[in-house]
């Protein structure tokens, strides 16, 4: 365990640190049992698990931020909660209702409290839910009872270059199948992105930039992350498609974008060779913020958007809305801030 009181709160990354207490609750006879904190980071479950043999498992990032008059805010729970239950039904797993999954948040942040990063550091506790299939199986079907836990992690930007930009490259892999599970937040897509990103770490880009994988002209996703991109007359657009991970910080500036900043919006096709029409581009997320995207690697072209070194005006205006609303210095809509 670390000590909190050694940590170096400005020079966080995106990087496992074992904190005090989880919350860990067992599915088993059609309900829940009532849910504890516990010491333990480690999770003891039968060999037959369908988490360990057939994908079984989804999870959710939320993160809690510390404000300047030192209070603790929750950016949109709830909608991680609602993520999770259609992730659940996708797989034929038990939901967690959101009053629970809520409440669980906030014990395990309460909990964890010395390793909330200080206001002005740029770091938050990021919460990581999870819900796998336990219990003795072996056949291809839902498991037998199921574990639900939240830990937390002190983290700092998730692309190294926090708000500078960095380059994307165009994978020629496919994320997720057209009617997959894709809009699902489930371990198998993510397994999945593991050698795309790392061949694209390896050419020195950030990560991998998936196109549909039905015609692959249009950009679906970047990295873990959704794509957005700003045209030159300032309207924000994002791609529309039923294989990508709804995003919810996509969605908060889908909302804040149009009502706060007076852009026009709109979820549509994204295609690839007409990335000239962006002035701007990001990627979007709970982990990734909001990361400026410098440019991208498309066979043998590089596309630049708006600077390789320097983040745009419009990208910066939205971070700066988003961000202010998370650490509590800008107001937020009705039922954000838990
Ligand atoms: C998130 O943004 O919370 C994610 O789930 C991305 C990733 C770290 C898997």
């Amino acid at each position: 365990m670390i000590d909190s009181s050694e940590m170096d709160w400005n020079s966080l990354g995106f990087g496992y640190i074992k904190t005090d207490l989880r919350y860990i609750s067992f599915w088993k006879d059609g309900h829940w049992d009532g849910g504890s904190l516990t010491e333990d980071n480690k999770v003891h479950i039968s060999e037959g698990s369908t988490a360990i043999h057939y994908g079984q498992t989804c999870f959710e990032g939320l993160k809690a931020y510390r404000t300047k008059d030192g209070e603790i805010n929750l950016f949109r729970p709830d909608q991680n909660a609602e993520r999770m239950q259609r992730s659940c039904r996708r797989l034929m797993m038990p939901t967690m209702p959101t009053e629970v999954f809520i409440d669980a948040c906030k014990q395990v942040v309460k909990a964890n409290e010395k390793y909330l990063p200080p206001y002005g550091t740029g770091g938050t506790l990021y919460l990581r839910p999870y819900m796998i299939g336990v219990g003795d199986n072996i056949g291809v079907k839902p498991a037998p009872e199921y574990l639900f836990s939240i830990f937390c992690v002190p983290v700092g930007p998730y692309f190294k270059g926090g708000l500078t930009p960095t380059n994307f490259l165009v994978s020629s892999y496919d994320r997720a199948a057209g009617n997959g599970t894709g809009a699902a937040k489930v371990g198998g897509n993510y397994g999945g992105s593991l050698l795309p990103g790392a061949e694209a770490h390896q050419r020195s880009f950030s990560d991998a930039i998936y196109l549909d994988p039905t015609t692959h002209t249009k950009i679906e996703e970047v990295g873990s992350a959704n794509f957005f991109g700003i045209t030159k007359d300032h309207r924000f657009i994002t791609p529309a498609s039923p294989s990508i991970l709804p995003s919810i910080t996509k969605y908060s500036l889908l909302y804040l974008a149009k009502e706060r900043l007076g852009m026009e919006v709109s979820e549509t096709d994204v295609y690839v060779d007409q990335l000239d029409q962006f002035a701007e581009a990001g990627a979007c997320g709970t982990a990734a913020v909001i990361s400026p995207i410098g440019g991208i690697q498309n066979g043998d072209d590089f596309h630049v958007f708006y600077s390789e070194t320097e983040v745009g005006p419009w990208t910066k205006k939205l971070y700066d809305e988003l961000v202010g609303i998370q650490y509590g210095d800008v107001e937020a809509p009705e039922g954000w801030i838990e």
